[in-house]
């Protein structure tokens, strides 16, 4: 009797450990494999992967590309590979574009080892400069990249500068079907999306889901 007690004791620890764990993976099964963990931006990428194909999008643009392959679905969100992976599925073409060698070469490599070179194609490029040359009409565009920081109040308001910037450029080649996702805005200051959305919701954007990532449609598609 003894001994059944210690061993219950030694495992119901274990138990709820695993049990916590399993609570606390937000996996985008079946659509990625279950081992990888997208926490916060879960809710948030299922969505945009409904609407993307609801939407029949052909045309996807990402600003900050995913550095580190799949390795950082829990931080950086992995979103090259994920709507990547969803572009080959669909014949869709994506566009990732980063100022950085280093996360483009990141991306590069990751991109090739899931053969997803013949629908995303990476720039090396400031998001401005890119945004600028880009003249087809967008069905999806996600907003991700100059680093945002929890503490120093210049970079959230550089940050949340250049992501309005980003829109402002690539607005007129939205259209009544767009989708737009913007990262890291459930952040002290207000994230990467404070001041975009704010331009966003004066213009016929409606908000479809407020969370860590805030998701948005033009109101029209709704109707
Ligand atoms: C958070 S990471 C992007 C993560 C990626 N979207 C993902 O889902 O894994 C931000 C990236 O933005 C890039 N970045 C910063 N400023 C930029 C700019 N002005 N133009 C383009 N990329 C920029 C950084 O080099 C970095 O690789």
């Amino acid at each position: 009797m003894i001994i059944k007690i210690i061993i219950a004791l030694i495992l119901l620890p274990v138990l709820i450990h695993y049990s916590i764990k399993f609570i606390k993976h937000k996996s985008l099964y079946p659509f990625m494999p279950f081992k990888y963990n997208f926490r916060r931006r879960r809710i948030t990428f299922a969505k945009t992967l409904k609407l993307l194909d609801e939407r029949n999008a052909k045309v996807i643009i990402e600003t900050g590309t995913s550095r580190k392959g799949l390795k950082a679905t829990k931080t950086d969100g992995a979103a090259t590979i994920v709507f990547g992976k969803w572009a080959k599925q669909n014949n869709a073409q994506m566009h990732s574009v980063d100022i950085s060698e280093h996360s483009v070469k990141g991306a590069q490599k990751e991109v090739n080892n899931q053969q997803l070179q013949d629908f995303v194609k990476l720039h090396l490029n400031d998001s401005l400069e890119f945004l600028k040359t880009f003249n087809k009409p967008i069905d999806f565009l996600y907003l991700d990249s100059y680093d945002y920081s929890r503490k120093d109040v210049k970079i959230q308001k550089k940050s949340q500068e250049h992501h309005l910037k980003e829109f402002k450029i690539i607005e007129d080649k939205l259209h009544r079907n767009s989708i737009v996702l913007i990262d890291d805005c459930g952040l002290p200051g207000g994230g990467k999306g404070k001041t975009v959305i704010a331009y966003m919701l004066e213009r016929g954007w409606k908000i479809l889901i407020n969370a860590y990532q805030v998701l948005l449609v033009k109101e029209e598609s709704l109707s």
